[in-house]
């Protein structure tokens, strides 16, 4: 189970505070495919990036089952995320001087097996890209590299931060169905997304307006008053 708990992240900007998340309270189930859906600034990479141990909340707890993630050390969370979660940026984020294979072999602080991350790779149709720099493939095969460095390692949560956003169709059902294994396979999933693409996908879709939750999904307010 993951627990946020009145989570606040503000920024001091030009003396006044901008606030991307306010108040965020929600639960996910071990195994769930959460789809969070907002408009632009709404708070959902914010969301994410809390979620995922790399951006500490200015108030509030998130909690991965027992784990108080911001009460860990820096060193401890950075282990956890590695042994736990993948995380499929909007842009990509591969790095420009490496190929293919070894942007998904050197993700993590230890190098994942070969033969595990060639058989990603070959699953999602990059057999033919190993070598590959990402300056020389389209936007669907970036996002499908950059996917199977988030399942590389067998995390239990994958984020997705508008995964499909840049993608044509026929990508993009590849990147959701994908996506859906991992959570048959026992994946726990938490998908952003500004539209109603992924809302098929989802086993629940909560609101994200201007930093607050407006619907989380279960017929109850996610807003907490105040
Ligand atoms: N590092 C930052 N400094 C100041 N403001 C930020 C920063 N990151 C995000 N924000 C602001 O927080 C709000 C939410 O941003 P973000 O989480 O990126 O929204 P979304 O992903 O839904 O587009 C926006 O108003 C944004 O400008
Ligand atoms: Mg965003």
């Amino acid at each position: 189970m993951i627990n946020l708990e009145q989570v606040t992240k503000s920024y001091a900007k030009n003396g006044a505070e901008v606030y991307a998340l306010r108040e965020v309270t929600l639960e996910i189930l071990p195994g769930e495919f959460l789809a969070v859906r907002g408009p632009s600034g709404s708070g959902k990479t914010t969301l994410l990036l809390t979620v995922a141990g790399l951006l500490r909340p200015t108030a509030g707890k998130v909690r991965h089952g027992e784990r108080d993630l911001y009460a860990l050390s820096r060193g401890q969370r950075v282990e956890w995320r590695a042994a736990e979660i993948g995380f499929v940026f909007q842009m990509f984020h591969l790095v420009p001087y490496l190929s293919v294979l070894d942007n998904v072999l050197l993700a993590g602080p230890i190098p994942a097996p070969r033969e595990t991350a060639v058989r990603m790779l070959e699953e999602l149709g990059l057999s033919g890209r190993l070598k590959h720099r990402p300056a020389e493939l389209s936007a669907g095969e970036c996002q499908r590299t950059a996917l199977a460095r988030a399942l590389v390692r067998s995390p239990k949560l994958i984020l997705a931060d508008e995964p499909t956003g840049n993608l044509d169709p026929d990508n993009a059902e590849t990147v959701m169905r994908r996506l859906k294994q991992f959570q048959a396979d026992g994946g726990t999933v938490i998908v952003v997304t500004h539209s109603d693409d992924h809302d098929r996908y989802a086993d629940r879709v909560v609101r994200l307006e201007a930093g607050q939750l407006v619907d989380n999904g279960d017929g109850t307010t996610g807003k907490t008053g105040g």
